[in-house]
């Protein structure tokens, strides 16, 4: 059975003491520790970044000699180091990739999404939304990837998730489904984990 949805659990507690602005920062310490998907100098890109706690994990994983970008359709509180770099974008927009260039060309080493829609409470709706958020989400990491790099979505479990992990497999060499720890009880989402992206063919 699933756990209650218990508002101030024990990660939101951890959060608090350990100074992240968010829970989630905990997936993405877990994603990090057991890929090896960020590491010093590394260039990341970070969307659906608010409030930032993917981006404290990120910044301390890549250092001043990397760089983290994240954007967000919610200003996301300013960081104080100078290799993060943060804008308010709708990644859906028409004009999205030529706003990223502006801000940060890339390419980057690795592209995240946690991006979640605002729920509707109809679970069809909710799922073709997120769908669609990790949908974008890919070909930013297409276009703006390096060879070799690593993409991760989140994504709500439903329909289009098969074809949506079958399309990662094509780009990628290699694809896992993951569901984090610091997932809450009855949450429906994944984390699907894509590494080494296959480069152009000869
Ligand atoms: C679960 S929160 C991200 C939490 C974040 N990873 C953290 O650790 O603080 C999901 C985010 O997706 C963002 N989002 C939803 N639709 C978006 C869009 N079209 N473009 C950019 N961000 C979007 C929301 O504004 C929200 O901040």
């Amino acid at each position: 059975m699933s756990k209650p949805y218990r508002p101030k659990d024990h990660f939101f507690q951890k959060a608090k003491t350990e100074g992240y602005r968010a829970r989630s920062a905990f997936k993405m310490e877990e994603l990090a520790n057991r890929f090896h998907v960020l590491r010093k100098g590394a260039r990341v890109l970070d969307l659906g970044a608010a409030p930032g706690g993917f981006l404290q994990v990120i910044s301390d994983a890549v250092g001043p000699t990397g760089m983290a970008v994240g954007v967000d359709i919610v200003p996301i509180r300013p960081f104080a180091a100078p290799h993060v770099k943060t804008a308010v974008l709708d990644v859906l927009a028409d004009d999205f990739h030529a706003k990223l260039d502006a801000l940060e060309p890339g390419p980057f080493d690795a592209v995240i999404s946690d991006m979640a829609p605002k729920t509707s409470g109809i679970r069809t709706t909710d799922e073709a939304r997120s769908l669609r958020l990790a949908g974008r989400a890919l070909e930013t990491a297409l276009r703006s990837g390096k060879p070799g790099s690593t993409f991760i979505a989140k994504l709500f479990m439903g329909g289009g998730f098969e074809e949506f992990r079958d399309e990662l497999r094509a780009h990628y060499q290699d694809v896992k489904v993951v569901r984090p720890e610091a997932t809450r009880g009855a949450s429906m989402e994944v984390y699907l984990v894509a590494l080494k992206l296959k480069g152009p063919r000869p």
